[in-house]
């Protein structure tokens, strides 16, 4: 039993990263080894997202791949886990005569009884129930596989919004906040092990604790965590921006741990599509809440995610967009063209947009974005930061990390540094993705 393997592919958010970790960790409590490879495993795990059309295409491709490798070892175990399992649900056993289970979002805790129960009985199942999978949402944090000094910590599943373009609800159900004792328990276990970063993940972070009764919020879990000794960073993503209030702006400014960079998606610059969208603000309310924000924070850095093409949106609407950007100059932004998700609201509109319209408005916006970003890293140049050290770059040996407010640094290959080191650099050159950065002396700093 013992030199079972298993491989696990990850499709979408930070959220199915850390799902992942999850699953292998539990796969790994069965006495399964870790392969780098489907062809080399007994078991397969596909964990999946449908947030885009074009997501769940990449799925549905490697599914295909699986077919000729079960055929060689009929006693691989193949499964298909995350927001397309929750989707398709046993639809998919259906159609996918070689997949061997389909586990939902809220079944992951379910995996390794599955695994065990399919390599027994050679029985097919769809694990799809959309109960609140507790013990999945109370399985430790492991840490986060790239590097070890940082860690995601889940701190609540679903989301309640819907929005009207959106699989998340559907697929990830209501919003679920864990316990803040929980997390902070949890955050201590993974400092003692030598975490020094934690990057808080759910889909509407500062709707933490409203559905809990003990008056818990999630300006006073960052307070909770902040305490924690030897615990350097805190991060979180992602952020709605109705829900981003005073508190938790104050926290960004009082609190040493957490990093002055907030995720806050904007989605569009026309408030006639932010109203069709169903965000709950307009343009207006978002630029008041970023002036606060950069009032308080002077350095924090802003990201944001934008859609072009949702149903409706005219060349005027579109302008907006544009000016939004322009006026905003979000250090980064994760822009995509709206894609029609079964079950959403708006798969139904009348006025759907061209393909050709879409690709158009999604490459302006890029060249607007890539224009600002390349100026905030051209002007990083000269100036200081510190970088915690996540890891070695294998090919080039330069140490790697980021800067508080979430840049990538390279560093030189040449300054000796190591893993989990808290580092004051020189930015020395700022690139297109990144920046390339030096050590600094003590002397220098
Ligand atoms: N079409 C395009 N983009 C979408 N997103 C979510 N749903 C869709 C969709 N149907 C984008 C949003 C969200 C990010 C995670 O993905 O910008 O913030
Ligand atoms: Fe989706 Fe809106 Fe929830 Fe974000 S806030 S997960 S976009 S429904």
């Amino acid at each position: 039993m013992s030199d079972r393997t298993y491989y696990i592919e990850t499709y979408g958010c930070q959220m199915n990263d850390h799902d992942s970790e999850k699953m292998a960790a539990m796969l790994e409590g069965i006495g399964l080894k870790k392969v780098s490879s489907a062809e080399a495993a007994d078991v397969v795990v596909i964990n999946t997202c449908s947030i885009r059309e074009k997501a769940e295409h990449k799925v549905y491709s490697s599914l295909g791949k699986l077919r000729a490798l079960k055929k060689r070892n009929p006693g691989m175990v193949t499964v298909v886990a995350g927001c397309v399992a929750q989707q398709e649900q046993a639809r998919l056993l259906k159609r996918t005569r070689h997949l061997d289970a389909v586990v939902g979002t809220h079944s992951i805790s379910e995996l390794p009884g599955l695994v065990e129960r399919i390599t027994e009985t050679g029985d097919r199942i769809a694990s799809v129930d959309f109960t609140p999978d507790v013990e999945s949402l109370h399985f430790p944090a492991p840490r986060k596989g790239p590097s070890p000094v940082c860690s995601y910590v889940t701190i609540m599943q679903g989301c309640s919004n819907f929005c009207t373009y959106c699989v998340v609800p559907h697929t990830r159900g209501p919003e679920q906040s864990r316990d803040q004792e929980e997390i902070v328990r949890e955050v201590e276990g993974l400092v003692e092990r030598g975490v020094r970063e934690i990057t808080l993940l759910g889909q509407n972070v500062n709707a933490y604790g409203k559905d809990l009764s003990d008056g818990n919020s999630f300006a006073r879990l960052l307070t909770g965590l902040d305490r924690i000794e030897g615990l350097t960073r805190i991060r979180f993503t992602t952020s709605h921006p109705r829900d981003l209030d005073d508190s938790l702006v104050q926290r960004m400014a009082d609190l040493e741990s957490v990093c002055e960079h907030i995720h806050l998606p904007l989605q569009s610059g026309s408030d006639r599509i932010l109203a069709a969208m169903n965000r709950g603000y307009t343009l207006a309310q978002y630029l008041e809440k970023i002036a606060r924000l950069r009032e308080t924070v002077p350095h924090a850095a802003i990201t944001a995610d934008m859609i072009v093409g949702f149903p409706g949106e005219t060349d005027q609407d579109f302008d907006e967009t544009i000016s939004a950007l322009e006026q905003i100059r979000f250090d980064q932004i994760f822009s995509f063209k709206f894609s029609a998700r079964p079950g959403t609201a708006a798969r139904r509109l009348p006025e759907q947009i061209p393909e050709e319209v879409k690709a158009h408005r999604l490459a302006t916006v890029h060249s607007v974005q890539e224009h600002i970003t390349r100026q905030y890293h051209d002007r990083a140049e000269g100036t200081h930061a510190e970088i915690l050290v996540e890891g070695i770059r294998e090919r080039s040996g330069q140490p790697y990390g980021r800067t508080r407010s979430n840049k990538i640094v390279n560093l030189d290959s040449s300054d000796s540094v190591d893993v989990g080191d808290l580092v004051p650099v020189e930015i020395t050159k700022g690139l297109k993705h990144s920046l390339l950065g030096k050590a600094l002396d003590p002397a220098e700093q």
